[in-house]
């Protein structure tokens, strides 16, 4: 399964990169406000740092704005997918950017209905919400549960990229799931990296180490002091 990197945060996207974990970045106007300057400039960064897909999405609520934003956010770099809410005239734009060449993910799924006609009006990647779902007591991974093998019983050209993530078990339940993609926040990659024994027992070994070494340390020391003193007496 893949993972992208939820955020807007350049730092953040940089470390991931870096740890050689990354496949692709997803960002939406709330993650961008948390950032705020130019959009445009944000999106290229993140392009510079990785290779993966990069979802910019638009606001216009329109057919003709989505299609004006998308295309102007597509020119900004090769990886870039246009991310575009599920609505009518959602799929109107997806249908549109599909006979421009132009890759879309369609975001705000929350049935695999909408997955469903996302993925045959030609959205690339289809992103329901799990965490959403969560919230309002309802089973967000059942999207996935049902979204995954209808897409791959009918051969549709489409990912189901997992979005809404809150914690590291969304992710472990979306790869047994057989999702291709989940997006998630830093801080649940960071969850992902860490257990209280991994990091206990990194603590504990380089601790036993010292003390070995330590008491090695002694021991030869001893022996050397041992070898001086038969020597004078020699
Ligand atoms: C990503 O593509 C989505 O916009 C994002 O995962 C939504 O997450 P949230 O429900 O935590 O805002």
């Amino acid at each position: 399964m893949k993972i992208f990197l939820d955020t807007a945060e350049i730092e953040e996207i940089r470390i991931a990169a870096r740890w050689g974990v990354l496949d692709g970045v997803t960002t939406n106007p709330t993650l961008y406000a948390k950032v705020g300057g130019s959009y445009e400039d944000i999106l290229r960064q993140i392009c510079d740092l990785t290779a993966g897909p990069v979802s910019a999405e638009v606001v216009a609520e329109d057919v003709e704005g989505m299609l004006r934003e998308g295309r102007a956010f597509a020119k900004l770099a090769p990886n870039i997918v246009v991310k575009v809410p599920m609505s009518e005239e959602g799929l109107e734009a997806i249908s549109r950017f599909a006979d421009e060449g132009i890759k879309t993910n369609c975001t705000l799924i929350f049935t695999a209905n909408q997955g469903l006609l996302a993925a045959k009006a030609g959205a690339s990647l289809l992103s329901p919400f799990v965490g959403r779902l969560d919230d309002i007591n309802e089973e967000g991974m059942e999207v996935i549960r049902e979204l995954v093998p209808i897409i791959e019983m009918y051969e549709l050209d489409s990912e189901v990229l997992v979005a809404s993530v809150r914690h590291p078990r969304h992710v472990t339940e979306a790869a047994l799931l057989g999702a291709h993609i989940a997006t998630v926040p830093f801080k649940v990659l960071q969850q992902m990296v860490h257990h209280p024994l991994t990091d206990k027992g990194i603590v504990t070994f380089r601790e036993d180490w010292e003390k070995a070494r330590k008491a090695a340390a002694e021991k030869d020391a001893q022996t050397a002091a041992a070898a001086g003193g038969s020597g004078r007496h020699n």
